[in-house]
Protein backbone atom coordinates (compact mmCIF):
# COMPACT_ATOMS: atom_id res chain seq x y z
CA UNK A 1 0.00 0.00 0.00
CA UNK A 2 1.28 3.78 -0.60
CA UNK A 3 1.63 5.18 2.36
CA UNK A 4 1.78 9.09 2.96
CA UNK A 5 2.23 11.61 5.50
CA UNK A 6 -0.16 14.32 5.44
CA UNK A 7 0.67 17.99 6.72
CA UNK A 8 -2.30 18.08 8.88
CA UNK A 9 -4.19 21.13 10.47
CA UNK A 10 -8.01 19.52 11.04
CA UNK A 11 -9.76 22.45 8.23
CA UNK A 12 -11.58 22.15 5.67
CA UNK A 13 -8.72 21.19 3.34
CA UNK A 14 -6.43 18.72 5.24
CA UNK A 15 -9.53 17.00 6.35
CA UNK A 16 -11.10 16.62 2.64
CA UNK A 17 -7.32 16.09 1.36
CA UNK A 18 -7.55 12.94 3.77
CA UNK A 19 -10.79 11.66 1.96
CA UNK A 20 -9.36 12.61 -1.62
CA UNK A 21 -6.18 10.34 -0.70
CA UNK A 22 -8.28 7.67 0.52
CA UNK A 23 -9.96 7.59 -2.85
CA UNK A 24 -6.60 6.69 -4.64
CA UNK A 25 -5.63 4.02 -2.18
CA UNK A 26 -2.97 6.03 -0.33
CA UNK A 27 -2.64 5.07 3.87
CA UNK A 28 -2.65 8.17 5.68
CA UNK A 29 -0.40 9.32 8.43
CA UNK A 30 -1.53 12.96 9.37
CA UNK A 31 1.03 15.10 11.11
CA UNK A 32 0.42 17.71 13.12
CA UNK A 33 3.29 20.66 14.18
CA UNK A 34 2.15 22.60 17.01
CA UNK A 35 4.31 26.30 16.73
CA UNK A 36 1.78 27.98 19.16
CA UNK A 37 -1.75 27.79 17.27
CA UNK A 38 -4.59 26.59 19.54
CA UNK A 39 -4.76 22.41 19.28
CA UNK A 40 -7.52 20.88 20.55
CA UNK A 41 -6.23 17.69 20.95
CA UNK A 42 -9.13 15.70 22.44
CA UNK A 43 -11.04 17.18 19.39
CA UNK A 44 -8.83 16.73 16.32
CA UNK A 45 -7.40 13.34 17.17
CA UNK A 46 -10.60 11.70 17.15
CA UNK A 47 -11.54 13.96 14.12
CA UNK A 48 -8.07 12.62 12.24
CA UNK A 49 -9.04 9.02 12.89
CA UNK A 50 -12.99 9.41 11.88
CA UNK A 51 -11.93 11.28 9.22
CA UNK A 52 -9.91 8.42 7.50
CA UNK A 53 -6.25 8.49 8.75
CA UNK A 54 -3.96 5.25 10.05
CA UNK A 55 -2.35 7.42 12.53
CA UNK A 56 -2.04 10.99 13.73
CA UNK A 57 1.39 12.30 14.95
CA UNK A 58 1.35 15.34 17.02
CA UNK A 59 4.46 17.09 18.34
CA UNK A 60 5.00 20.46 20.59
CA UNK A 61 7.73 21.81 18.12
CA UNK A 62 7.58 25.49 19.84
CA UNK A 63 10.89 25.14 21.70
CA UNK A 64 12.75 23.99 18.29
CA UNK A 65 10.17 26.80 16.55
CA UNK A 66 12.09 29.34 18.71
CA UNK A 67 15.54 28.34 18.98
CA UNK A 68 16.09 27.24 15.39
CA UNK A 69 13.40 29.84 13.47
CA UNK A 70 12.49 32.49 15.63
CA UNK A 71 16.16 33.47 16.83
CA UNK A 72 17.95 33.78 13.40
CA UNK A 73 15.21 35.59 12.23
CA UNK A 74 15.31 38.39 15.06
CA UNK A 75 19.42 38.94 14.76
CA UNK A 76 18.62 38.95 11.16
CA UNK A 77 15.92 41.12 11.71
CA UNK A 78 13.78 39.33 9.09
CA UNK A 79 10.98 41.21 7.40
CA UNK A 80 9.56 40.71 3.81
CA UNK A 81 8.13 43.77 1.45
CA UNK A 82 8.86 46.03 5.18
CA UNK A 83 5.80 45.24 6.77
CA UNK A 84 5.76 41.11 6.93
CA UNK A 85 7.92 39.49 10.08
CA UNK A 86 7.64 36.14 8.09
CA UNK A 87 5.31 34.10 11.08
CA UNK A 88 3.36 31.61 8.30
CA UNK A 89 6.82 31.52 6.44
CA UNK A 90 9.02 30.51 9.28
CA UNK A 91 6.91 27.88 10.13
CA UNK A 92 6.79 26.05 7.12
CA UNK A 93 10.20 24.53 6.78
CA UNK A 94 10.23 23.13 10.29
CA UNK A 95 6.46 21.26 9.94
CA UNK A 96 8.03 19.94 6.52
CA UNK A 97 11.21 18.83 7.50
CA UNK A 98 9.73 16.99 11.09
CA UNK A 99 6.94 15.81 8.02
CA UNK A 100 10.18 14.02 6.11
CA UNK A 101 11.38 12.94 9.85
CA UNK A 102 7.93 11.32 10.32
CA UNK A 103 8.16 9.57 6.52
CA UNK A 104 11.28 8.01 7.17
CA UNK A 105 9.88 6.16 10.39
CA UNK A 106 6.85 5.45 9.01
CA UNK A 107 8.21 4.06 5.72
CA UNK A 108 5.97 6.08 3.38
CA UNK A 109 7.43 6.87 0.22
CA UNK A 110 5.03 10.11 0.14
CA UNK A 111 4.65 13.56 1.52
CA UNK A 112 1.43 15.86 1.26
CA UNK A 113 0.02 18.81 2.05
CA UNK A 114 -3.23 20.51 1.47
CA UNK A 115 -1.59 23.94 -0.18
CA UNK A 116 -3.70 25.72 -2.92
CA UNK A 117 -1.39 25.89 -6.15
CA UNK A 118 -1.82 29.66 -5.93
CA UNK A 119 -0.06 30.34 -2.34
CA UNK A 120 3.45 30.46 -1.16
CA UNK A 121 3.50 27.73 1.24
CA UNK A 122 2.87 25.08 -1.21
CA UNK A 123 6.33 26.33 -2.45
CA UNK A 124 7.84 26.12 1.07
CA UNK A 125 6.66 22.76 2.09
CA UNK A 126 8.08 21.07 -1.13
CA UNK A 127 11.06 23.06 -1.35
CA UNK A 128 11.61 22.05 1.91
CA UNK A 129 11.03 18.51 0.51
CA UNK A 130 13.55 18.67 -2.26
CA UNK A 131 16.21 19.74 0.01
CA UNK A 132 15.59 17.04 2.99
CA UNK A 133 14.28 14.18 1.16
CA UNK A 134 14.32 14.37 -2.48
CA UNK A 135 13.91 10.69 -3.02
CA UNK A 136 10.40 11.01 -1.58
CA UNK A 137 7.23 12.07 -4.17
CA UNK A 138 4.70 14.84 -2.97
CA UNK A 139 1.36 14.58 -3.74
CA UNK A 140 -0.65 18.19 -3.42
CA UNK A 141 -4.34 17.18 -3.42
CA UNK A 142 -6.04 20.69 -3.02
CA UNK A 143 -4.18 21.55 -6.71
CA UNK A 144 -5.67 18.26 -8.02
CA UNK A 145 -8.63 18.19 -6.91
CA UNK A 146 -11.26 20.39 -8.62
CA UNK A 147 -14.39 21.54 -6.43
CA UNK A 148 -16.05 24.45 -7.82
CA UNK A 149 -16.80 25.78 -4.13
CA UNK A 150 -16.44 25.15 -0.62
CA UNK A 151 -20.32 23.92 -0.80
CA UNK A 152 -18.58 21.09 -3.08
CA UNK A 153 -16.22 20.47 -0.70
CA UNK A 154 -18.81 20.11 2.01
CA UNK A 155 -20.62 17.74 0.15
CA UNK A 156 -17.55 15.65 -0.63
CA UNK A 157 -17.19 15.86 2.88
CA UNK A 158 -20.59 14.70 4.00
CA UNK A 159 -20.74 11.74 1.36
CA UNK A 160 -16.82 10.47 2.93
CA UNK A 161 -18.34 10.35 6.67
CA UNK A 162 -15.34 13.54 7.12
CA UNK A 163 -16.49 15.20 9.85
CA UNK A 164 -17.12 19.27 9.31
CA UNK A 165 -17.89 22.08 11.29
CA UNK A 166 -20.01 24.27 8.98
CA UNK A 167 -21.09 26.52 11.80
CA UNK A 168 -17.52 27.59 11.93
CA UNK A 169 -17.64 29.02 9.08
CA UNK A 170 -15.34 32.18 8.97
CA UNK A 171 -14.76 34.55 5.75
CA UNK A 172 -11.06 34.33 6.67
CA UNK A 173 -8.28 32.08 6.24
CA UNK A 174 -6.39 32.15 9.21
CA UNK A 175 -2.77 31.05 10.34
CA UNK A 176 -1.27 31.79 13.55
CA UNK A 177 1.78 30.96 15.61
CA UNK A 178 3.74 32.01 18.04
CA UNK A 179 5.63 34.54 16.26
CA UNK A 180 1.98 36.06 14.57
CA UNK A 181 -0.80 35.99 12.95
CA UNK A 182 -1.44 35.95 9.09
CA UNK A 183 -5.56 36.53 7.58
CA UNK A 184 -6.32 36.77 4.21
CA UNK A 185 -9.58 36.59 2.21
CA UNK A 186 -13.12 38.03 2.51
CA UNK A 187 -13.30 41.79 2.73
CA UNK A 188 -9.73 41.76 2.06
CA UNK A 189 -9.76 40.70 -1.25
CA UNK A 190 -11.15 44.46 -1.40
CA UNK A 191 -7.50 46.55 -1.27
CA UNK A 192 -10.37 49.46 -0.59
CA UNK A 193 -11.71 48.14 2.67
CA UNK A 194 -10.04 48.09 6.06
CA UNK A 195 -10.62 44.83 8.38
CA UNK A 196 -13.51 44.59 10.49
CA UNK A 197 -12.39 44.75 14.27
CA UNK A 198 -13.84 42.17 15.59
CA UNK A 199 -11.45 39.73 13.01
CA UNK A 200 -8.04 40.72 14.65
CA UNK A 201 -7.25 38.07 17.38
CA UNK A 202 -4.10 39.90 19.07
CA UNK A 203 -4.67 43.23 18.99
CA UNK A 204 -7.20 46.21 20.22
CA UNK A 205 -6.82 49.02 17.72
CA UNK A 206 -5.14 52.37 18.64
CA UNK A 207 -8.65 53.91 19.59
CA UNK A 208 -9.26 50.88 22.32
CA UNK A 209 -5.41 50.63 23.82
CA UNK A 210 -4.98 52.47 26.79
CA UNK A 211 -4.55 56.12 27.02
CA UNK A 212 -1.45 55.68 29.46
CA UNK A 213 2.00 54.35 27.97
CA UNK A 214 3.58 50.79 29.07
CA UNK A 215 7.04 50.61 29.54
CA UNK A 216 8.74 47.55 28.22
CA UNK A 217 12.95 47.04 29.47
CA UNK A 218 13.96 44.03 26.70
CA UNK A 219 17.87 42.22 27.61
CA UNK A 220 19.43 40.69 24.88
CA UNK A 221 22.86 38.43 24.65
CA UNK A 222 24.25 38.05 21.71
CA UNK A 223 21.41 38.95 19.71
CA UNK A 224 19.00 36.70 21.18
CA UNK A 225 16.69 38.32 23.95
CA UNK A 226 16.79 36.91 27.08
CA UNK A 227 15.16 39.03 30.00
CA UNK A 228 11.59 41.22 30.04
CA UNK A 229 11.61 44.33 32.31
CA UNK A 230 14.92 43.21 34.49
CA UNK A 231 13.83 39.58 34.41
CA UNK A 232 15.71 36.32 32.84
CA UNK A 233 12.88 34.77 30.73
CA UNK A 234 12.60 31.70 28.19
CA UNK A 235 12.24 33.22 24.72
CA UNK A 236 8.11 31.68 24.58
CA UNK A 237 7.51 32.97 27.43
CA UNK A 238 9.12 36.26 26.56
CA UNK A 239 7.52 36.50 23.31
CA UNK A 240 3.81 35.63 24.92
CA UNK A 241 4.48 37.85 27.00
CA UNK A 242 4.66 40.55 24.42
CA UNK A 243 2.14 39.70 22.33
CA UNK A 244 -0.41 40.37 25.08
CA UNK A 245 1.44 43.19 26.22
CA UNK A 246 1.95 44.65 23.00
CA UNK A 247 -1.34 43.27 21.50
CA UNK A 248 -3.64 45.40 24.11
CA UNK A 249 -1.67 48.86 23.27
CA UNK A 250 -2.38 48.40 19.63
CA UNK A 251 1.10 47.36 18.70
CA UNK A 252 2.27 44.70 15.75
CA UNK A 253 -0.58 45.18 13.09
CA UNK A 254 0.06 45.73 9.33
CA UNK A 255 -1.65 45.73 6.38
CA UNK A 256 0.65 44.43 3.15
CA UNK A 257 0.08 43.90 -0.70
CA UNK A 258 2.77 41.80 -0.73
CA UNK A 259 4.44 39.91 -3.78
CA UNK A 260 3.87 36.27 -3.85
CA UNK A 261 6.60 33.76 -5.08
CA UNK A 262 4.35 32.77 -7.85
CA UNK A 263 3.93 36.42 -8.92
CA UNK A 264 0.16 37.41 -7.71
CA UNK A 265 -0.40 40.71 -5.74
CA UNK A 266 -2.02 39.78 -2.27
CA UNK A 267 -3.67 41.26 0.15
CA UNK A 268 -3.27 40.03 3.72
CA UNK A 269 -3.70 41.73 7.51
CA UNK A 270 -0.71 40.47 10.16
CA UNK A 271 -0.82 40.86 13.48
CA UNK A 272 2.74 40.63 15.21
CA UNK A 273 2.95 42.71 18.16
CA UNK A 274 6.47 40.26 19.78
CA UNK A 275 7.90 40.15 17.02
CA UNK A 276 7.62 44.03 16.21
CA UNK A 277 9.09 44.70 19.73
CA UNK A 278 11.47 42.48 19.46
CA UNK A 279 12.73 43.63 15.50
CA UNK A 280 12.56 47.56 16.95
CA UNK A 281 14.59 46.96 19.96
CA UNK A 282 16.95 44.46 18.32
CA UNK A 283 17.69 47.70 15.43
CA UNK A 284 18.32 49.96 18.65
CA UNK A 285 20.70 47.60 20.57
CA UNK A 286 22.74 46.96 16.88
CA UNK A 287 22.68 50.81 15.67
CA UNK A 288 24.74 51.07 19.12
CA UNK A 289 26.86 47.99 19.00
CA UNK A 290 27.72 47.53 15.31
CA UNK A 291 30.57 49.43 13.19
CA UNK A 292 28.98 51.29 10.47
CA UNK A 293 30.68 49.25 7.75
CA UNK A 294 29.00 45.86 9.09
CA UNK A 295 25.96 47.72 10.30
CA UNK A 296 25.25 49.57 6.34
CA UNK A 297 26.29 45.71 4.87
CA UNK A 298 23.88 43.63 7.16
CA UNK A 299 20.42 45.64 5.81
CA UNK A 300 21.53 44.19 2.43
CA UNK A 301 21.54 41.12 3.79
CA UNK A 302 19.01 40.91 5.62
CA UNK A 303 16.80 42.19 2.90
CA UNK A 304 18.11 38.97 1.38
CA UNK A 305 17.38 36.85 4.25
CA UNK A 306 13.82 38.26 4.23
CA UNK A 307 13.14 37.14 0.38
CA UNK A 308 14.62 33.79 0.86
CA UNK A 309 12.77 32.78 4.12
CA UNK A 310 9.39 34.34 2.17
CA UNK A 311 10.20 32.04 -0.94
CA UNK A 312 11.07 29.03 0.98
CA UNK A 313 14.78 28.84 0.91
CA UNK A 314 15.38 28.00 4.59
CA UNK A 315 17.08 24.94 3.88
CA UNK A 316 19.47 25.91 1.14
CA UNK A 317 23.26 26.55 1.03
CA UNK A 318 22.57 30.45 0.36
CA UNK A 319 20.77 30.36 3.64
CA UNK A 320 23.76 29.01 5.79
CA UNK A 321 26.08 31.02 4.62
CA UNK A 322 23.96 34.25 5.84
CA UNK A 323 23.06 32.57 8.76
CA UNK A 324 27.14 32.44 9.33
CA UNK A 325 27.68 36.02 8.44
CA UNK A 326 25.01 36.86 10.63
CA UNK A 327 26.08 35.07 13.55
CA UNK A 328 29.35 36.95 13.56
CA UNK A 329 27.54 39.78 13.95
CA UNK A 330 25.74 39.10 16.74
CA UNK A 331 28.74 38.33 19.09
CA UNK A 332 28.37 42.08 20.46
CA UNK A 333 25.16 42.56 20.70
CA UNK A 334 24.21 42.33 23.68
CA UNK A 335 22.74 45.23 26.23
CA UNK A 336 19.10 46.70 27.50
CA UNK A 337 16.58 48.41 25.49
CA UNK A 338 13.76 50.65 26.72
CA UNK A 339 11.08 50.97 24.87
CA UNK A 340 7.45 52.99 25.21
CA UNK A 341 4.39 51.47 23.72
CA UNK A 342 1.35 54.30 23.16
CA UNK A 343 -1.62 53.32 20.66
CA UNK A 344 0.13 51.18 18.21
CA UNK A 345 3.54 52.87 18.58
CA UNK A 346 6.70 51.44 19.94
CA UNK A 347 9.03 54.70 20.88
CA UNK A 348 12.70 54.35 22.20
CA UNK A 349 13.06 55.31 25.80
CA UNK A 350 16.72 54.63 26.53
CA UNK A 351 20.11 52.43 25.74
CA UNK A 352 22.82 50.62 27.50
CA UNK A 353 25.17 48.16 26.23
CA UNK A 354 28.72 47.10 28.03
CA UNK A 355 30.11 46.52 24.40
CA UNK A 356 28.80 49.84 23.14
CA UNK A 357 30.46 51.45 20.31
CA UNK A 358 29.03 54.68 21.03
CA UNK A 359 31.58 57.31 22.90
CA UNK A 360 29.96 60.28 24.90
CA UNK A 361 33.87 61.81 24.59
CA UNK A 362 33.77 61.78 21.26
CA UNK A 363 30.36 62.74 20.58
CA UNK A 364 30.09 66.06 23.04
CA UNK A 365 29.97 69.85 22.19
CA UNK A 366 31.21 69.99 25.36
CA UNK A 367 34.52 70.42 27.55
CA UNK A 368 34.74 67.06 27.94
CA UNK A 369 35.69 66.79 23.69
CA UNK A 370 38.80 64.43 22.86
CA UNK A 371 38.07 64.31 19.27
CA UNK A 372 40.80 65.26 17.39
CA UNK A 373 39.73 68.24 15.24
CA UNK A 374 42.93 69.13 13.72
CA UNK A 375 42.69 65.77 12.05
CA UNK A 376 39.28 66.76 10.48
CA UNK A 377 40.92 68.99 7.55
CA UNK A 378 43.21 66.67 5.87
CA UNK A 379 40.66 63.55 6.17
CA UNK A 380 38.27 65.73 4.30
CA UNK A 381 41.11 67.16 1.72
CA UNK A 382 41.63 63.55 0.61
CA UNK A 383 37.93 62.47 0.52
CA UNK A 384 37.24 65.33 -1.41
CA UNK A 385 40.23 64.89 -4.11
CA UNK A 386 37.86 63.26 -6.34
CA UNK A 387 35.77 65.98 -6.33
CA UNK A 388 38.24 68.51 -6.50
CA UNK A 389 39.51 66.63 -9.97
CA UNK A 390 35.55 66.49 -11.38
CA UNK A 391 35.02 69.84 -10.48
CA UNK A 392 38.30 71.64 -12.33
CA UNK A 393 37.17 69.35 -14.96
CA UNK A 394 34.10 70.63 -15.24
CA UNK A 395 35.41 74.45 -15.75
N1 LIG B 1 0.87 35.58 3.03
C1 LIG B 1 1.51 34.91 4.09
C2 LIG B 1 2.69 34.12 3.60
O1 LIG B 1 2.79 33.90 2.44
C3 LIG B 1 0.59 34.05 4.89
C4 LIG B 1 0.05 32.83 4.17
C5 LIG B 1 -1.02 32.08 4.94
N2 LIG B 1 -2.05 32.97 5.32
C6 LIG B 1 -3.27 32.62 5.72
N3 LIG B 1 -4.03 33.59 6.08
N4 LIG B 1 -3.68 31.39 5.74
O2 LIG B 1 3.50 33.71 4.36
Amino acid sequence: MKKVVLAYSGGLDTSIAVGWLKDRGFEIIAYLGDVGQKIDRAKIIPKAKRSGVSKIVIEDLRKEFVDSYIKPAIKANAVYEDKYFLATALSRPLIAKRQVETAKKEEAGYLAHGCTGKGNDQVRFEMTFASLAPELKIVAPAREWDFASREEQVDFAVEHKIPVDVSKKSPYSIDENLWGVSIECGVLEDPEKVLPEDAYLLTKSPEQAPSKPKLVSIAFEKGVPVGLDGKKMNLIALINSLNTIGGACGVGRSDLIENRTVGIKSREVYEAPAAAILTFAHKELEAMTLDKETAHFKKTIEQKYGQLIYNGCWFTPLKASLDAFINETQKTVSGEIKLKLYKGNIIICGRKSRLSLYSKELATYSQEDIFDRTAASGFIKLLSLPYRLTGKRRK
